[in-house]
């Protein structure tokens, strides 16, 4: 089949499913020159989170957790981006550089932190606690963001909220689990949405308890949207990319690790010589530590979303401007941050 693409416009719905099986996709290596073809005829760059497949993290042109990804975003000088990643993350990267063809392989690539706090509900808690600052987690989507004061994300949270004036007060959404930890490392109050993480709260304490006494030497480490209990037993906490910096720079040889297991991909590559130990979770027989959003996306959609320049984010020009604010506040209060 050689469709155009208005062709292919008509046929693949933006909101759903790619109806990817009826088209013809190149397969193995085939697969991936025509994404690297693809990415040269269209002037475009990959953008990757470390969670996303790992061959997937192989072809990206950029790596990164989510701020380093938002600044890449911002300063890309390509004319597509093909961002590998969940929606909240795409829709950043489009309110950062709305002149960018910014595509995504799979809208339903969601996040249950972004699906549970709507701007609608932050506005009426806003209501409530008239003067207060809201700061806000990236993974939230743009009528959320368009709500807030400043974002943060998890390598700067802790670096904004200190800096957030003393005489007011914080209210803090969408993850309770990342707003208590903060709460605790700055010694500021904060009124916490009640969201979570659903791969990061699957961690069992009792069942990593267990590992750690198998293994007396690994150093436990873990992302800040765990639960406070996994956070209280963890060695290090941190967002994806200082997780990763810790394995490679740490003399410890050995890591029970508490957060999507994408990152592993990355830390054998840099850290190869290291044993890396998933973290386990309540339910023996699921794979909870695999965020099942990340995980929609595909070599296959990541070509078909090139190809197609389907799906796109398109956000309108008023929420844009009011969502990238806060977005821009996050970005100039975090210049220091790696
Ligand atoms: P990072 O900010 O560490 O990339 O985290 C994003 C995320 O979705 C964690 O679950
Ligand atoms: Fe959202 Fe959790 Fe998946 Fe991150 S790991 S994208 S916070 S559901």
């Amino acid at each position: 089949m050689n469709e155009t693409l208005e062709q292919a416009k008509a046929n693949l719905p933006v909101q759903g499913f790619l109806r990817y099986k009826e088209l013809i996709i190149p397969q193995g290596t085939e697969l991936i020159q025509a994404i690297l073809d693809l990415k040269k005829e269209k002037n475009a760059v990959i953008l990757a989170h470390y969670y996303q497949p790992g061959e997937i993290q192989d072809i990206a042109d950029f790596l990164g957790d989510s701020l380093q990804l938002a600044r890449q975003a911002k300063g890309t000088e390509a004319d597509m981006i093909a961002f590998c990643g969940v929606h909240f993350m795409a829709e950043a990267a489009k309110i950062l550089n709305p002149t960018k063809k910014v595509v995504l392989p799979d809208t339903l690539a969601g996040c249950s932190l972004a699906d549970g706090c709507s701007g609608e509900g932050l506005r009426k808690m806003r209501e409530k606690y008239p003067n207060a600052l809201v700061a806000t987690y990236i993974n939230c989507n743009a009528e959320t963001k368009a709500e807030s004061d400043i974002i943060v994300t998890s390598s700067n949270a802790e670096t904004i909220i200190k800096a957030l004036p003393k005489d007011r007060p914080i209210i803090f959404a969408p993850d309770k689990n990342l707003g208590k930890y903060l709460i605790k490392k700055t010694g500021r109050e904060m009124i916490l949405w009640d969201g979570s993480c659903v791969v990061h709260e699957a961690f069992s304490m009792e069942r990593i308890a267990q590992q750690l006494m198998a293994h007396p030497d690994a150093k436990l480490i873990a992302h800040p949207e765990s639960e406070t209990a996994v956070l209280e037993l963890a060695h290090f906490v941190g967002s994806t990319s200082a997780l990763l910096d810790y394995v490679v720079e740490s003399k410890a040889q050995e890591f029970i690790i508490a957060t999507e297991e994408g990152i592993l991909h990355e830390m054998r590559k840099r850290a190869p010589n290291k044993t890396l130990i998933p973290a386990l979770v309540f339910d023996e027989s699921c794979n909870c530590s695999e965020c099942f959003y990340m995980k929609r996306n595909s070599l296959e959609k990541l070509y078909l979303c090139m190809k197609y320049e389907l799906p796109d984010i398109e956000i309108e020009e008023e929420l844009r401007l009011k969502a990238l604010k806060p977005i821009e506040e996050m970005l100039d209060l975090s210049r220091n941050i790696k």
